[in-house]
């Protein structure tokens, strides 16, 4: 509600002005995007044989069936530009069939008993040049048309790879016509300034809506600005111009997705149907490259702690991780229907953090040095769209495990619709991880034991009879 207010008003002010009211609207996003993403997984090494594989296994695993269809290709597909038409070149290496082939190949693909419903995403940069890793910027041309590229070289003096910057409508364009349904437009090189962003957003927007075709847009700024209306620059916030939009930097372990927790928590009501708030790739728990350099990034627990969340807020749920090798727990963890189920609610809202403060990162003490705060733990609530139930996820950081309570001021917090309650007598409780009825609460009052080191439990709570 307060969201459409507030895009209401930044319409208004647009509209009020001299530009004409710009917004996308794409009819995608009813629902946050779920898929694969190369990113974590390949680096700007990414190759076609590798998509194909883990297409393949979204669909043998069942991952798909249950929703996650999206297929994205990250840095390092583009080796630079045509120099006549100054179209996007693929690096027929990495991919000898070409990024149009791909797409064809992907969306022939069956998933049984839903037929071919799988998608397929690429990337950009709305800079001049992409973020281009060593080993991607060691590949991609450096002749002309690059030379704008060229223009703003990277700190050891080697030029970037090409990005779309002032070739929107050519790559767009361009886009549409490979067959994607999904567009991630980065910000490496580009203007950090705010309506200098939006401006260049707002091109490729343009261009993609111009066309016809319904393309998720994805923006990766990384910036908690993106999600609210800003009337200063006639900004309608995130939903007028992608259908996501990073919010944080990249999470390259549970310690700084803790941080987009944190950011999350002051965006909330930013995010739902059509535009979502995007705390970045589900990493899983990883090893993987980054600044060509493996490591590893998360616990087990962990990556079920980040899914949980994530499917709560919620958020976009795009796998960034090698699933082709990964674990029976892994396979468990992202398989969870009754999970995926409140990330995927209709209309579903926000969740809000109703205990607790910004977590603190696993590897540091809850207490601060006079002992004052502890931060270690978040509990997580939001009403779903039937029956008056509530979701309510405990999250715990600490070195230990500890019992998190949600106490009645703790319930109250969580907002409410018009004609809705909470249930003072108390709820059913399904754990939504061990697949099985609690005892019910006695009242507005939900404990549980939590394991540390970013260990969850995640319920669902349906009213007792009153
Ligand atoms: C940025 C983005 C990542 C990924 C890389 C590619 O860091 O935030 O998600 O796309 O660029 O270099």
């Amino acid at each position: 509600m307060a969201r459409s207010l507030l895009l209401l008003l930044g319409g208004a002010g647009l509209l009020g002005c001299c530009r004409p009211a710009a917004s996308l609207d794409n009819g995608l996003g009813l629902t946050p995007q779920m898929g694969y993403s190369s990113w974590n997984d390949c680096g700007s090494t990414v190759n076609e044989s590798w998509i194909k594989k883990t297409a393949t296994y979204l669909i043998d695993s069942g991952l798909a069936a249950k929703g996650w269809t999206q297929v994205n290709v990250d840095e390092g597909w583009m080796l630079g530009r045509d120099a006549t038409t100054h179209q996007p070149l693929e690096d027929r290496e990495l991919f000898p069939s070409g990024m149009k082939a791909l797409g064809e190949w992907i969306h022939a693909q069956e998933v049984p008993g839903k037929g071919k419903i799988m998608k397929y995403g690429l990337y950009t940069c709305r800079g001049p040049t992409q973020c281009s890793r060593p080993e991607y910027r060691n590949r991609c041309l450096h002749t002309g048309p690059n030379p704008p590229a060229c223009t703003t070289p990277h700190p050891d003096g080697q030029c970037g790879c090409e990005g779309s910057q002032g070739y929107e409508e050519i790559d767009g364009r361009w886009f549409v016509e490979a067959g994607v349904d999904y567009l991630k437009e980065d910000s490496c090189s580009a203007t950090q300034n705010h309506s200098g962003a939006f401006a260049q957003y707002a091109k490729m927007r343009d261009v993609l809506n111009s066309t016809g075709r319904a393309v998720f847009f994805s923006l990766c700024g990384w910036e908690p600005w993106y999600a609210p209306p800003d009337p200063v620059v006639g900004y309608a916030g995130g939903a007028s111009l992608g259908n996501s939009w990073r919010i944080h930097g990249d999470g390259k372990n549970w310690g700084a997705l803790s941080g987009a927790v944190n950011t999350m928590a002051v965006l909330t009501e930013f995010t739902g149907t059509g535009g979502y708030n995007d705390p970045d790739l589900l990493i899983g728990p990883w090893c993987g490259i980054d600044h060509d350099q493996s490591f590893c990034g998360q616990s087990d627990l962990q990556a079920r702690t980040q899914f949980t969340l994530w499917a709560l807020f919620p958020a976009p749920l795009l796998i960034s991780q090698n699933m082709l090798t990964w674990s029976k727990y892994a396979l468990e963890t992202y398989s969870n229907e009754e999970v995926i189920k409140l990330n995927q609610e209709p209309g579903g809202v926000a969740a809000v953090r109703i205990a607790g403060d910004d977590l603190i990162g696993p590897t540091k003490p809850c207490a601060d040095p006079e002992g004052r705060l502890n931060n270690c733990t978040n509990v997580w609530g939001r009403l779903l769209t039937q029956g008056n139930e509530l979701a309510i996820a405990f999250v715990n950081n600490g070195p230990t495990s500890t019992e998190v309570h949600c106490d009645a001021t703790c319930f109250g917090k969580i907002p409410q619709r018009p004609g809705t309650k909470l249930c003072a007598k108390g709820y059913k409780v399904r754990d939504l991880w061990s697949h099985a009825s609690l005892p019910s609460t006695v009242g507005l009052n939900l404990s549980a034991t939590v394991a540390g080191n970013g260990g969850q439990r995640l319920f669902r709570l349906a009213p007792l009879a009153q």
